[in-house]
């Protein structure tokens, strides 16, 4: 079982990702967490290359989406290897981002045709006010049009790629309940 968060910065992914993990653990499940940009030398190269005021460069952008899919191949090597084990690969973030943040749909579909689709993707639906909110004190600062268009974005294609909408405006411990309920019936387990 391979599973997604996805979302704008904000909308609460690492906070579900610790505890969905720890709950999946407390059922004796074995788990591999992944995130992507990934920390290898490529993900890092990622990471400096959205601090560059260049950012907004046509070549910049195609280079930077050539990056996201070198770093996300080497990934998938990891992620094969624990599916065969037997896992659940828990994911903040997969190609579904680069469809969302990056130009040029149909370009990216074909460059990241090697990528493993994930069973469930769940989207966290989040106000991009309130997204804003919580990144308050962080490194990063996204500007509030931006994240208003990424979120119509993440929305059109949960439409078309049957993500699995989870309204992240509600407090922790409801987003998990409506997350673990998912899981839990996919894996047909009790909660
Ligand atoms: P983020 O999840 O915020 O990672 P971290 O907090 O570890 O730096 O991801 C960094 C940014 O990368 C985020 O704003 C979304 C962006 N991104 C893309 O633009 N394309 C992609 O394919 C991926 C995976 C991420």
């Amino acid at each position: 079982m391979y599973i997604c968060l996805e979302g704008i910065d904000g909308s609460g992914k690492s906070t579900q990702m610790e505890i969905l993990m720890k709950w999946l653990d407390e059922c004796g499940h074995e788990i591999l967490r992944v995130f992507e940009p990934t920390d290898s030398q490529t993900g890092n190269l990622i990471r400096k290359m959205l601090q560059n005021p260049n950012a907004t460069n046509e070549n910049f952008q195609k280079a930077l989406t050539l990056l996201f899919a070198a770093d996300r191949i080497i990934l998938m090597e990891k992620i094969q290897e624990a599916e065969d084990k037997g896992k659940i690969i828990l994911t903040d973030r997969c190609f579904y981002s680069s469809m969302v943040y990056q130009n040029g749909i149909e370009w990216i579909k074909e460059i990241n045709k090697f990528a493993k689709k994930p069973d469930i993707v769940f989207l966290m639906d989040i106000d991009p006010e309130t997204a804003i909110s919580r990144c308050e004190g962080k490194d990063r600062f996204e500007d509030l049009d931006f994240l208003k268009k990424i979120s119509d974005k993440y929305l059109e294609l949960a439409d078309k790629e049957n993500f699995i909408v989870i309204n992240a405006n509600n407090g922790i411990n409801k987003v998990h309940d409506d997350i673990k309920r998912v899981i839990a019936h996919k894996l047909s387990m009790c909660i």
